[in-house]
Parts: structure tokens; C-alpha cells; sequence
């Protein structure tokens, strides 16, 4: 990263924001409402312009570039790689989910540094990756900075996909680690969660359960602020709102950016008291 770049991110803007959430010096919002900000643009680039220790925590679900075991498999589309032959095709494609295992790799270990500077000290990372690509996600985790600190299963049910005469891929992962030391305060939180795919509630070829991202946002204390640098269809936003926390979302496509749109602004019969922002308690016990 040239010196020239990071010497802009770490300049937090001199007035916050009305709203007081992270604002970049550069990116403007394409939604900043009750608590949800979302940007539009290229997660690396947007960012470098959040303010340093600005977010709780960051639970977060990227392309996997998964899909296919070689070179030529992961180059296929989105839908060509994650959608059931039979299935009928709901949602269109999906960028950045091409990358062959190093450049995937390195990828990730660049936006994982910027959100390691982005997450408060003690705050968590959580990110979403597939049995295939769960080394090198636990090796980016790593390389971006984060203490490694455990891996959760999403049992996605029988509802997976069945493959005769072998075992069924039934879950995904949970990649989580945390900025250095954690407090050993807050609720005990289950390391599985079973919840099954799909439904009405799927907004995105690869858009996880609204129930799923609702037990995750748990990690995030209460009135504090999730960032997802890979929004989609705004589940993480939507979950967050709905439990009383901020949050903020980052997407590259202008398709998904108007669903998530959409789905945060949708109301809630929970309306969190967002002034009532507990900061989260890092002088607790570390270990
Ligand atoms: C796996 S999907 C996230 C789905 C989301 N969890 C949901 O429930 O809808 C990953 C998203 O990242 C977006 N994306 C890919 N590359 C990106 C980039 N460089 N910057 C920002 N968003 C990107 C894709 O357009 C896609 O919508």
C-alpha cells in the first residue's frame, strides 16, 4: 500500500457526522438513514476512507470464488457455479468471485487490514467462507491482523444439496477472530446455527437467512455499529437495525445496492433507542 494512500485514510474528518456514524472523507452515502449508512463502490477503495476504530465489529460475507475446484470452474458465472441444476434462476449474477486461490488470498488480506484499522480494539470479525476455501479465509483472517479465534458452522439443514453415494455439504463457515485482545463480558453465544436456506426472504443468489445474520449481529454489542464491506442484498443491515444496532454496508453493484435499499427501509415493530449507544467495554478482563 503506498504511503501516500494511508496517510488519507487515517485522517479522521475534524466534525462527525449528524448521524454519528463513520463517514468517509471521500465516499458519499447513497443511503444514510435511522442508523444504516451504505456506500456504493468498491469495498477496498471506500474503506480507506472510514475513520480508524470507528465499528464495533464486522460481520461480513464476500465472494467465496469458490465453486468449482479448478482454475476454469471458478471463472464461471455466479449462477453457472452456486444454482441447482432444475433450479429455477431468481436472482442474476454477482461480481468478484473469480480469483484463483492466491489472488484471493492476497485480496482478502488487503480489505481485512482495512477493516482490522476500521474495528474498535477487542471488536470482532466474522466472515462467511465455504468448506473450499475455509484455509485460505483462515489464513487472510491471520494476514489481515485479526487474532484468530475460532470458526462457526451455518448448518444450512437437509434443504443443501444432496449428492448420492457422498456426504452432503450441509454447511458453510464462520471465519471469526477480534482486534487483539477480547473482554471476557456479554452473553455466550452458540458456535452452530442451523437455519435453512432460501425462502420468500432471499434476495440474492447468495443472500443468507434473515434468522441466521440476526444470531450473528449478537456479537455486536448492543447500539453498536456493524459493518459489512459486502452488503448484497443488506441482510447484515437489516438484522442489525432490527436488534438496535448501526450499521454500515458497502456494495459494488447497483442492483443489490437498491435491495438493500429497499429492505432496511422497510419497518420494524422493534425501534431501537440508538441514542442509548453503549460503548463496548474493552477495559474488561483480556485474555
Ligand atoms: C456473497 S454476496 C453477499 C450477500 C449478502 N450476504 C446478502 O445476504 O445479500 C457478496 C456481494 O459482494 C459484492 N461485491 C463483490 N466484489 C465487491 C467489491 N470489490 N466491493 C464491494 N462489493 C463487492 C457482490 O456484488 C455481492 O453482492
Amino acid at each position: 500500500m503506498p504511503a501516500r494512500g494511508r496517510k488519507k485514510i487515517m485522517n479522521t474528518p475534524s466534525t462527525p457526522p449528524p448521524s454519528g456514524l463513520a463517514s468517509p472523507s471521500c465516499s458519499l452515502p447513497f443511503l444514510d438513514s435511522a442508523g444504516v449508512t451504505i456506500y456504493k463502490g468498491n469495498a477496498l477503495a471506500v474503506l480507506m476512507d472510514l475513520p480508524s476504530e470507528s465499528v464495533d465489529c464486522v460481520i461480513t460475507d464476500p465472494p467465496y470464488s469458490s465453486g468449482g475446484m479448478y482454475r476454469g470452474d471458478r471463472a464461471a458465472s455466479t449462477t453457472a457455479k452456486y444454482v441447482q441444476s432444475g433450479q429455477v434462476l431468481q436472482h442474476g449474477d454477482f461480481a468478484g468471485d473469480n480469483r484463483d486461490q492466491r489472488a484471493y488470498l492476497s485480496w482478502c488480506s488487503l480489505w481485512l487490514a482495512e477493516c482490522l484499522r476500521i474495528t474498535k480494539p477487542g471488536g470482532v470479525c466474522a466472515l462467511f467462507t465455504d468448506w473450499r476455501q475455509l484455509p485460505v479465509t483462515t489464513d487472510a483472517l491471520q494476514a489481515g491482523g485479526y487474532i484468530w479465534r475460532g470458526i462457526g458452522a451455518w448448518d444450512k439443514t437437509e434443504a443443501a444439496r444432496p449428492m448420492k453415494g457422498r456426504f452432503r455439504n450441509q454447511c458453510e463457515y464462520l471465519v471469526w477472530g477480534s482486534r487483539g485482545g477480547m473482554s471476557n463480558e456479554g452473553p455466550c453465544l452458540p458456535g452452530v446455527w442451523r437455519v435453512t436456506v432460501g425462502g420468500s426472504e432471499k434476495h440474492h443468489i447468495a443472500g443468507k437467512p434473515e434468522k441466521l445474520m440476526q444470531m450473528l449481529v449478537e456479537i455486536c454489542p448492543a447500539g453498536g455499529t456493524v459493518l459489512d464491506p459486502f452488503c448484497g442484498s443488506g441482510t447484515t443491515l437489516k438484522a442489525a437495525k432490527e436488534t438496535g444496532r448501526r450499521a454500515i454496508g458497502i456494495e459494488i453493484a447497483d442492483q443489490w445496492c437498491d435491495v438493500a435499499q429497499d429492505r432496511v427501509a422497510q419497518d420494524v415493530l422493534f425501534t431501537p433507542s440508538l441514542e442509548e449507544n453503549a460503548e463496548h467495554d474493552i477495559s474488561a478482563e483480556r485474555r
